[in-house]
């Protein structure tokens, strides 16, 4: 555990408004700022810090915590590698004798076996031994030199060459395989290399770990492609392919392929700003991600059916980011690979200059589909036109498209606005709806709270814990008062019970019960839970009357509970009871 001293030192020197405000764009709100959550997808800010009690609560999702939360959540980090970051960032050193947690140290050692792989797989490829890797990727036109700089590698036709390798290095095959590097035979109880006969794309993160592999089958036969599953240090959703180097690109935009081989060939063509998701569809939280580096997104998807699927879905996630989109149609290739194989690089860059706006590419789709020449098909286009129209946000990006496709198709320009209008209103009217019933439930109860079955049974307890928490936390002074009417054994739900513990824990010991302090003890349900409390009863002042009434409300449970247990006795548990109290009052 860090000292308090440490804890306050690095709680003054962050200022979670600032830190925040590196990530998520903020505007001020009364006291506090109010933003678009970066832990969900909306498009109404529910995102609020708290600067006065330094915390951070967003009411759509129920993410809530102090800066140090926050920094775990959005880093996908271990709470001293979170307070680690912040303390690097605002220039403190870390005291010494801090251990690292067991997760995190689990962490570290992945990440040195997968350094360790990667340079195995490397060493392979140039070997002797690597040969059919080698050959393979030169075959598809890379030279020694993209190889190089992007690691790749080649993972042996054998069940255990990679195994006995790491093994020689000191990593245990229970390591290995929470790496995802061998699989597990039940059955035989033995470990055997999870990558074989395959060419290895390391996957590099942020912070130049390596993190995970995917890996290319010579030739035909399936799974073509396969990429390590989940692991301490890897999610696939939360990474790209490439981002390593795209990151410090000095090109304002990142191109996003498909695959893996797609990337490395952009890169080769000169362009160092291609990413990839990594053998799944895009995700939100990837998109969020590449929002935070850059406000425009090339789409270099598959000419195919699935690809011009992924890239409307991709357009749709981009959308709440405000990340512009544009998209690269490949024409006469099937990837932006196969297209620079074929007509090279300088090509390439044209077809990146001539690259649509996602506008201009959905009116094409538009147009490809519908007949113009028939009175039915220019209704239906006209139809999906004025939709897509009423999606745009900038007034004058609409009036061009209006104006020049009202003359295109002989329509006045007043009646495609007079539509588009329509069903703009339409539209905002039923997201209005929709936000006036999310305000509904939030104010009955937030999301966190959904699953706790315990709290939503004893909710009227819960509240006044709730209350009593908050009332502690802006008064530690009057933990005496509290303390000497209630303990914790005699909170009703255990969510509370843990915050309140951890309070009276704390305030008799007269430490300071700020939220950067709670969260050094306090797990993310907990921290979140909290910093509900605080943030729903910002504002309201809580008086040492009202804290009595808490206690007193809290204290009844007890009593109510005996009446329930005594109601719920058979004849001879009651008799029996009698006799008890009665001999007791003697
Ligand atoms: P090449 O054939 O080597 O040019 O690959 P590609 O990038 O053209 O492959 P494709 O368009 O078929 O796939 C795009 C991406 O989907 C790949 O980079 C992989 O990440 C993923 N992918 C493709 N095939 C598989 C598979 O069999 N299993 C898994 N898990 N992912 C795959
Ligand atoms: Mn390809």
């Amino acid at each position: 555990m860090l000292p308090d001293s440490f804890l306050t030192e690095l709680k003054y020197r962050c200022d979670i408004e600032q830190i925040i405000s590196s990530y998520v764009v903020l505007k001020r709100a009364g006291r506090n700022l109010k933003g678009l959550c970066p832990f969900h997808s909306e498009k109404t800010p529910s995102f609020v810090v708290y600067p006065e009690s330094q915390s951070f609560y967003c009411f759509g999702c129920g993410a809530g915590g102090d800066v140090v939360t926050f920094i775990r959540k959005i880093e996908n980090l271990e709470y001293l590698e979170a307070v680690r970051l912040l303390a690097q960032r605002v220039g403190m050193p870390l005291p010494e004798e801090v251990q690292d947690d067991r997760a995190a140290q689990m962490k570290n050692r992945i990440l040195s076996m997968n350094k360790e792989a990667a340079r195995f797989f490397h060493q392979v490829l140039i070997s002797p031994q690597g040969k059919p890797g080698l050959d393979y990727l030169l075959s598809r036109g890379l030279t020694r030199r993209t190889i190089t700089r992007f690691g790749l590698g080649y993972a042996p036709d054998s069940w255990d060459s990679l195994r006995n390798h790491l093994k020689g290095k000191g990593y245990s095959y229970e390591e290995m395989a929470k790496g995802a590097l061998v699989n597990h035979n039940k059955n035989r109880d033995s470990y055997y290399d999870a990558f074989r006969g395959r060419v290895i794309f390391p996957i590099i993160d942020l912070r130049g770990n390596v993190i995970a592999f995917g890996g290319r089958i010579l030739g035909e036969g399936g799974p073509k492609y396969l990429n390590s599953g989940d692991t301490p240090v890897f999610k696939k959703s939360r990474n790209l392919f490439a981002m390593n180097f795209a990151k410090s690109s000095k090109e304002n935009s990142l191109i996003l392929c498909e695959g893996y081989m797609d990337v490395v060939s952009v890169h080769q063509a000169g362009f160092d700003n291609a990413v990839a998701t990594l053998g799944t569809a895009l995700t939100p939280e990837q998109a969020r991600l590449i929002s935070q580096y850059t406000n425009q997104v090339i789409l270099a998807y598959d000419s195919d059916g699935p690809g011009q699927a992924a890239t409307r879905r991709a357009i749709g996630l981009f959308e709440p980011t405000g990340v512009k989109v544009r998209v690269l149609t490949v024409t006469q290739a099937k990837d932006p690979d196969e297209f620079i194989k074929k007509f090279g690089p300088q090509r390439f860059r044209m077809l990146m200059e001539g690259s649509a706006n996602a506008t201009e590419y959905e009116i094409a789709k538009l147009g490809a589909k519908y007949d113009r020449t028939t009175e039915d098909g220019k209704v239906n286009f006209l139809r999906e036109f004025c939709q897509l129209m009423a999606g745009i946000s900038s007034p004058v990006e609409r009036d061009v498209y209006i104006g020049r496709w009202a003359a295109e198709l002989s329509v006045s320009r007043e009646a495609i606005t007079q539509q588009v209008t329509a069903i703009q209103k339409q539209r905002q009217r039923r997201q209005q709806k929709k936000e006036a019933q999310n305000l509904q439930v939030f104010s009955q109860e937030i999301p966190v709270n959904r699953q706790d079955v315990q709290r939503a049974r004893n909710l009227r307890y819960a509240l006044a814990e709730d209350k009593l928490i908050v009332f502690l936390m802006r008064h530690p002074d009057c933990y005496e008062f509290v303390a000497g009417q209630l303990g914790p054994d005699e909170f009703v739900t255990d969510s509370n019970r843990k915050i309140f513990t951890l309070l009276c824990d704390r305030l008799a010991r007269n430490l300071p019960v700020d939220m950067m302090s709670m969260a050094s003890q306090l797990e993310e349900d907990s921290m979140s839970r909290l910093s509900w409390q605080m943030a729903s009863s910002e504002g309201i002042a809580l008086n040492k009357q009202e804290a009595q009434d808490y206690i007193n409300t809290i204290k009844k449970h007890a009593l109510q509970k005996e009446g329930e247990t005594i109601a719920s006795m058979d004849d001879k548990d009651l008799e029996e009871y009698i006799k008890q109290i009665t001999a007791n009052k003697k």
